[in-house]
């Protein structure tokens, strides 16, 4: 007999791509649809259970083991790390994380430390340290686009995918600082107990991978 295994999907951006795959490769998601107040929905037709979560979230509850599987966006995974199998790269939810300064600024001109604004200090931290560049990173929880505005920073750190926030706000990406998409993650341990079942589900998706390039 099948397990049932338990799936954590990111809410918001990548909820409907999440969903919009799964039923591509025939698991009926109609319970997602109309959740109600139901914060766990049972996939009638496979032995799946979904919880929607924030992104950080995913993490922390594919690590625990308390869901076997997750999807989640690579920009999470960078900044919160965490131990578990990052077995697929789902394509969908295609951004990047830029370093945006404000147009008509030379950033690396001056010697002086820069002050970089960003969700995601980690991710900051690393690629200045891997250019051997002291920065000092403030942590803003949204909309960091006006932390240059306001002068509190001379540049930024942030997810950009059709760069109209940026162009909004009088800033310009410079360089890149890694790519992004919606990964599979599973729980280390759950891959050995529910290896089979946990493979057909991961094939599933790679198939739908494959078709949508
Ligand atoms: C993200 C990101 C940018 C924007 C980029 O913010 O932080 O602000 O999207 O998208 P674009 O390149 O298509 O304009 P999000 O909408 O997640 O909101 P938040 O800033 O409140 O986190």
């Amino acid at each position: 007999m099948s397990e049932r295994l338990r799936i954590a999907l990111t809410k918001g951006r990548l909820q409907d791509k999440s969903v919009a795959m799964f039923e591509r490769a025939g698991l009926d998601c109609a319970p997602i649809h109309n959740p109600g107040r139901r914060l766990i929905h049972s996939l009638p037709n496979y032995p799946l259970d979904a919880v929607l979560a924030k992104a950080p979230d995913v993490i922390t509850y594919v690590e625990h083991g308390v869901c076997d599987l997750g999807v989640v966006g690579k920009d999470t995974i960078l900044e919160h790390g965490g131990s578990f199998y990052e077995v697929l790269d789902l394509g969908f939810g295609a951004c990047r994380f830029a370093l945006a300064v404000p147009e008509g600024t030379d950033f690396y001109q001056s010697y002086k430390t820069r002050t970089i604004a960003s969700k995601y200090p980690e991710v900051t931290k690393s690629f200045f340290k891997g250019k051997g560049m002291d920065v000092d990173i403030i942590k803003i929880e949204g909309s960091v686009e006006l932390a240059p505005i306001l002068g509190l920073a001379d540049g930024i750190v942030d997810i950009v995918e059709t760069g109209a926030t940026l162009k909004a706000n009088g800033l310009i990406p410079i360089e890149t600082v890694a790519e992004v998409s919606a990964r599979l993650i599973v729980n280390t341990a759950s891959m050995k107990l529910y290896k089979r079942q946990i493979e057909d589900l991961i094939e599933k998706c790679a198939e739908e991978v494959r078709k949508s390039r």
